[in-house]
């Protein structure tokens, strides 16, 4: 099977190649699936620049790639409540990821069924961040009625917290970039404040939520519009202690990441307000709770442009170069 593989990490240019690999075995708990399309994330451009190496430490070769639709051809002997046939999609496992290929061995909790109104493209456009804002959310706790500033939310992430956050009652407030402004305001945004025009924290005050995906620049500022007693998770910030000991990393981790923190847990702490960080991880029920959602609201994915798996390079260095209007896609098989 033709696959993307990434042989080192590479901080300057993109040399992913795409080669001839045998299909991968499945164990018990595993299925097999054909992929049909792949997101490609802000995060696969993080492991080629090995950002996120203290996080997860990937060995090489890797199969690139995160989240995946696609249909199960083969079931492991511990599955049993999905079936040969079914179209499913998900957010790889973070100590296996390999979506970026013709197939991939995937376990069967990590995956859930893709509501059938959406296309491949549509479809590969939601796991990975539609979990992020589900694990995100989770951890903010939110009461119906609450006010969330999404940060950046005219991009792929926020395309999904957007519906996502409105699932759980809240008044959204979200800025980015103005010619994405009715898309973000049609997702169900409350309202929408154009970045190069107006400064966010000169025109809101008070809220209970900050969903950050903007990272250090704008973190400060961030805390700066969040009400006493806030919370603030970050998706660009650094990873804290509290986070380590969620993920359970290494002791030697925890430590490490305390320190790395400590800035922003002391941000926080002036006002009582709390910082999280969210590294996303597979989860198939919360994605079964996201096809949910989407069913019932039919709610629009937005595909920005599709490549082909050999232009793998380029759709990385489309995400890179930002501009985004919704999430570039692999289209792998048909
Ligand atoms: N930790 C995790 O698990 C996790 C998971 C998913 C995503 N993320 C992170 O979340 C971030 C966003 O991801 P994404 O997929 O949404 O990226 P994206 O599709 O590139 O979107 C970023 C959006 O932010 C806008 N923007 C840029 N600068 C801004 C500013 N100063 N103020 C307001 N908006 C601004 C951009 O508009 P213009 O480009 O038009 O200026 C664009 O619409 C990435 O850094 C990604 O790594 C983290």
């Amino acid at each position: 099977m033709k696959a993307a593989i990434l042989n080192g990490y590479s901080k300057s240019e993109y040399k992913i190649i795409v080669k001839d690999i045998p299909v991968p075995e499945i164990n018990a708990n595993e299925i097999l699936v054909k992929i049909y399309t792949a997101g490609v994330n802000p995060l696969d451009n993080m492991i080629v620049k090995g950002e996120v190496k203290m996080i997860v430490p990937y060995k090489f070769p890797l199969v690139m790639g995160n989240e995946f639709v696609g249909i199960i051809e083969k079931t492991g002997a511990n599955v049993k409540k999905l079936a040969v046939g079914e179209r499913v999609y998900g957010r790889m496992p973070l100590n296996k990821i390999g979506a970026f290929a013709e197939y991939a061995a995937v376990d069967y909790r990590a995956v859930a069924k893709v509501p059938e109104y959406l296309s491949d493209e549509e479809a590969a456009c939601v796991p990975l961040t539609a979990l992020t804002a589900l694990q995100a959310l989770n951890l903010m706790n939110p009461k119906s009625g609450e006010t969330i500033f999404i940060s950046g939310g005219t991009g792929s992430l926020g395309a999904m917290a957007i519906p996502v956050a409105k699932s759980f009652g809240l008044r959204i407030i979200t800025n980015g970039s103005a010619e994405n402004a009715e898309r973000v305001l049609a997702l169900g945004a409350d309202s929408f404040i154009d970045y190069r025009k107006e400064d966010y924290a000169t025109v809101i005050s008070n809220v209970d939520y900050v969903l950050d995906t903007l990272g250090d620049r704008e973190i400060p500022r961030e805390f700066s519009i969040l009400k006493d007693g806030g919370k603030l998770v970050s998706l660009c910030g650094m990873p804290n202690g509290e986070f380590a000991v969620r993920a359970g990393l290494s002791a030697f981790k925890r430590i490490l990441f305390k320190f790395a923190g400590r800035k922003y847990d002391k941000m926080a702490s002036a006002k009582n307000q709390h910082y999280y960080f969210v590294f996303v991880h597979e989860d198939g029920t919360g994605l079964e709770r996201i096809s949910e959602i989407f069913a019932d609201k039919y709610i629009n994915a937005s595909v920005d442009e599709v490549f082909s798996l050999d232009d793998v390079n380029k759709a990385l260095n489309k995400v890179a170069a930002g501009k985004s209007k919704g999430k570039t896609v692999l289209r792998i098989s048909e």
